[in-house]
């Protein structure tokens, strides 16, 4: 079973492997419906009807040092095995928005991880994208996305080692302020 950060991580290096400049994250809790998706929309080169069939297939990929493509396979087999799917819509040349949807409390669903790690990896990766992070737990949310950040540092560059400590301690400290949240509502309702 593999956490859904690492499941993220693949959905955000395919977006980056699709020369996107675009990248919105999305992590929505709900406890009264009982479900977890998490969606990685981008603006890359997008994929035609065929491939995206193809796509669902582990002996597929268009990779030419490895050829099975794992990564969506996994993660849709994740997704079934807790009561959910994985929904792929796609533009070619528009752009790609990968869903995962998970029953909550399902037995089965792993566990977020370690999230900011991956997203500390995504900035730091590719520094001219665009991207948005926002994870929502019932009413609460989270929010952080690079135009924000750009306006906070202004001159200093992003990899400015004091950034980097700032940002994920921001990452980090916001993530565990949303989870002290839903569990209060959920230990008072
Ligand atoms: N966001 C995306 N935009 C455009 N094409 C995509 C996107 N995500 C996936 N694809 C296409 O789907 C294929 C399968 O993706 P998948 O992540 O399952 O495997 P992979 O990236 O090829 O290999 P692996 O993830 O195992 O390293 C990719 O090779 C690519 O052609
Ligand atoms: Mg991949």
């Amino acid at each position: 079973m593999k956490e859904l950060s690492l499941h993220l991580l693949d959905l955000v290096q395919n977006s980056i492997e699709a020369g996107a400049s675009k990248i919105e994250i999305k992590i929505d809790e709900d406890f009264e419906k009982d479900l977890l998706v998490m969606e990685v929309s981008d603006n890359g080169r997008g994929m035609s009807e065929e491939r995206m069939a193809e796509v669902l297939d582990p002996f597929f990929t268009t990779r030419e040092t490895r050829h099975i493509g794992l990564g969506l396979p996994l993660l849709q087999e994740a997704c079934r095995r807790c009561d959910g799917h994985l929904e792929i819509h796609s533009n070619p040349g528009k752009g790609t928005t990968v869903q995962a949807i998970f029953r909550h409390s399902h037995i089965d669903r792993a566990p977020l991880g370690d999230i900011p790690s991956v997203l500390m990896t995504v900035l730091f990766a590719e520094n001219n994208i665009d991207w948005l992070y926002l994870h929502k737990v019932n009413q609460e949310e989270f929010r952080l996305g690079s135009s924000e950040i750009r306006k906070e540092l202004v001159e200093i560059p992003i990899t400015h080692p004091k950034v980097r400590n700032w940002l994920l301690d921001f990452l980090i400290k916001g993530e565990n302020r949303l989870f002290s949240k839903a569990a209060s509502v959920r230990t008072s309702g």
